[in-house]
């Protein structure tokens, strides 16, 4: 046992795989209901995209918390661990029809709305079986986040969302259709954002567009802001759990909403991101001239985010103890872009040793793929290990 890591019992499964530690899960799901439950109107919808792996998502649904999806996919994985219909929100610029139908058979609490042309869709499917169907519209702010350009989403440049300006036309279409339901708005600026002045700016908007809607006499029973607050990807052990006292209160402070309105939040990344870790072996340690590889047995198509947002995850060898000693730790993909690191201090490395990727809970697993014909990494949980 290194830290809170079984190893011994890590020996008795292949590498690499994905290691969740549900008692940090617990804690994580625990620090947000303490938060929550002061505020009646408050209700969390874990992000489902963040890790889809059954084990996690049954630990989260148990907790009592919502889903957030954004396929049918992910729909139907929801209700298969344990996610009732009526928390399910399904947001998406995309959505196709079995999707919608699917949505509407289950009985979602609500479609996240992205288009008009989607709404229209959404009436005709809900029309043709008899149902109303619940919309919330997705706003696009216009409101940039102090993150990486490819994890923005809430600029007026991304294909998210309705523009602020065509809100009060959209509302209106939706009430002369006879199966939508308009119930809500629905915002997400972006991910990993570590900035409450970034979550400032969207109360600041939200309120924008609340006076704007009720001088037209238009009241929304939810109002929705979406995830995006980020992890110490630094400092792993450190700060296991995001400051969920801090993020709650940016919301409580700064957005005003009506009496009886409820507020919903989509949050992935801070719900499972310090939890996992991708557990892989060294398979060889390579001297170059100038440096020395620590080449191992997963890749980019295990854990994507260095090679796709430069993304930086902390490294731990697991099994032993010696000095410590720079390595760049690498794949073995035919790319290279195939890198978990560059010149990072790892106790000194041998051919066998086990070395833990952490902060890999959030879109790790859950964007691995096959290429090279590479198997998808499994995903073990604490009580695999007991
Ligand atoms: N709601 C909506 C509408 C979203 O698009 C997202 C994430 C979330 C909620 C959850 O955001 P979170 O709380 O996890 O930040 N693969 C990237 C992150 C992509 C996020 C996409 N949308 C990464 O590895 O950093």
């Amino acid at each position: 046992m290194k830290g809170s890591f079984p190893i011994d019992k890590f020996r008795t499964v292949a590498t690499p795989f994905y290691y969740y530690d549900t008692e940090l899960l617990r804690q994580t799901l625990d620090a947000i209901k303490s938060e929550t439950d002061k505020h009646s109107n408050y209700h969390v919808h874990y992000a489902v995209k963040a890790n889809a792996n059954p084990k996690v998502l049954r630990v989260i649904s148990q907790a009592g918390f919502g889903a957030d999806c954004v396929s049918g996919g992910e729909i139907k994985a929801a209700l298969e661990n344990g996610f009732p219909a009526h928390k399910i929100v399904y947001a998406g610029v995309g959505k196709s029809d079995w999707e919608i139908n699917l949505g509407l058979d289950a009985g979602i609490a609500y479609f996240n709305v992205e288009s008009i042309p989607e709404l229209e869709v959404i009436n005709e499917l809900a029309k043709a079986k008899g149902k109303i169907a619940k919309v919330s519209f997705r706003i696009n702010p216009n409101v940039g986040a102090h993150t990486h350009a490819n994890i923005t989403t809430g600029l007026a440049e991304n294909k998210f969302g309705i523009d602020m300006a065509d809100m009060e036309k959209v509302i209106e279409i939706a009430a002369g259709m006879n199966h939508v339901e308009f119930i809500g708005l629905h915002f997400h600026i972006g991910s990993q954002i570590l900035e409450m002045g970034d979550f400032v700016a969207l109360c600041n908007r939200v309120n924008e567009l609340q006076d704007q809607l009720e001088r037209h006499h238009i009241q929304v029973q939810n109002i929705n802001v979406g995830g995006g607050l980020g992890i110490d990807y630094h400092h792993p052990n450190e700060v296991p759990i995001p400051s969920f006292d801090e993020y709650f209160r940016t919301y409580h402070k700064h957005l005003n909403l009506r009496p009886g309105q409820q507020l919903h939040f989509e949050l992935g990344r801070a719900v499972v991101g310090q939890c996992g870790s991708l557990i892989t072996k060294v398979l060889y340690v390579k001297q170059a001239t100038y440096k020395q590889f620590a080449i191992v047995d997963s890749g980019m198509t295990d854990l994507i985010r260095p090679a796709l947002y430069q993304a930086f995850h902390c490294i731990e060898n697991l099994s032993n103890d010696e000095p410590k000693e720079t390595y760049d730790v690498v794949g073995p993909i035919c790319e290279s872009s195939d890198v978990f690191v560059k010149a990072f201090d790892l106790n000194r490395c041998h051919r066998g040793d086990l070395l833990a990727i952490r902060s890999a809970g959030a879109y790790g697993e859950i964007m691995a793929s096959g290429y090279n014909c590479r198997e998808l990494p499994k995903g073990y949980t604490t009580e695999d290990f007991v």
